[in-house]
């Protein structure tokens, strides 16, 4: 397994750690509002890609084209190019947003990486289960840290069913 490489990761830590003591999420609100316009965009352009790479990785999936599970998943656990984007000064602004958010971006990219690993062992129920995994991932970060933008998150119950 490789190093944990999420997209927030390799900003300072200890920056990170020492803000988010002060920086208390509340559930309306939307994190990454806290960042200057540019930055802020390079992570909606990079939220658009996921998007859009999650329609073909399902087709992939359900018709058994392992090679391009573990292709497209191995894609999003690289987050694309779009942190090559990023400069040394707005890593560091990425850095100051609150701890957990970098932890559940690291997750994600973890379970990214699960997934390819079950596309190369040609599992279609391992695949399966990664990408609900992952699903539950994008919605719980979104309900934690974009209330604001997705207002249709919060305030419901987390991780359950309604019948
Ligand atoms: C670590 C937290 C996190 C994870 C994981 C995450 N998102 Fe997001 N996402 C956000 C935040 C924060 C925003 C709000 C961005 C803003 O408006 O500044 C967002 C916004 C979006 C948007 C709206 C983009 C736009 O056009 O404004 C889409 C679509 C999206 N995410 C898709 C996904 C998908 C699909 C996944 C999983 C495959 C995912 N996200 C995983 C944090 C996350």
């Amino acid at each position: 397994m490789k190093s944990k490489k999420g997209l927030f990761q390799r900003t300072s830590f200890a920056a990170a750690l020492l803000l988010s003591a002060t920086s208390v999420v509340s559930a309306q609100e939307t994190v990454t509002e806290r960042l200057s316009p540019e930055t802020r965009q390079i992570l909606v352009e990079e939220m658009q890609l996921l998007a859009s790479a999650m329609g073909p990785l399902h087709t992939a999936i359900i018709t058994g084209e392992h090679h391009a599970v573990a292709e497209r998943a191995h894609e999003i656990y690289d987050s694309f190019v779009l942190k090559q984007k990023l400069s040394a000064a707005q890593r560091k602004e990425i850095g100051t947003l609150p701890q957990h958010f970098i932890e559940a971006d690291s997750e994600f990219h973890e379970l990214a990486a699960h997934l390819a690993e079950a596309g190369k062992q040609e599992n279609p129920a391992l695949e399966r289960f990664y990408f609900e995994e992952m699903t539950r991932s994008c919605q719980s970060c979104h309900q934690d840290f974009a209330g604001g933008r997705f207002p249709g998150l919060v305030g419901g119950t987390k991780d359950t069913h309604s019948h």
